[in-house]
C-alpha cells in the first residue's frame, strides 16, 4: 500500500471510530451524572481524523508540484 492509501484507509477506519465515540458520549448525556471524561473521548479520533485528513487534503497538491518539476527536468 502506497503512503496515501494507507492514510485514507487510517482516515476512514477512524471516521467509524469517531463516530463510535460520538454515539457513547450521546448515551452518556442521557445518564445520570455522567463521568466527564466521556465527553472528551471523540477528541483524540478526530485529532488524528484532521492530520490525516490534512495530509489528504495536501497530498494531490504535492503530487502535481513534483510532476511538474520532473516534467521541467526532463524537459
Ligand atoms: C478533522 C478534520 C478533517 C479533515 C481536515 C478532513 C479532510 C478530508 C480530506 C481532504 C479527504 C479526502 C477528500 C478527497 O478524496 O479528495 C477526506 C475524506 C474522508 N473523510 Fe475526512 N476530514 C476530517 C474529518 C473527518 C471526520 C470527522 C469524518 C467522519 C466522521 C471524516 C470522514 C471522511 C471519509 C469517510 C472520507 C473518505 C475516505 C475514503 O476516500 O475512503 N473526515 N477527509
Amino acid at each position: 500500500m502506497t503512503g496515501d492509501k494507507w492514510v485514507r484507509q487510517t482516515h476512514r477506519w477512524l471516521s467509524i471510530f469517531f463516530t463510535v465515540t460520538v454515539l457513547v458520549a450521546l448515551v452518556a448525556v442521557l445518564q445520570e451524572e455522567p463521568p466527564e471524561w466521556v465527553f472528551y473521548l471523540p477528541l483524540l479520533p478526530l485529532v488524528l481524523q484532521m492530520f490525516t485528513g490534512l495530509f489528504l487534503f495536501v497530498s494531490p497538491y504535492v503530487a502535481r508540484r513534483r510532476r511538474v518539476q520532473r516534467t521541467a527536468r526532463e524537459a
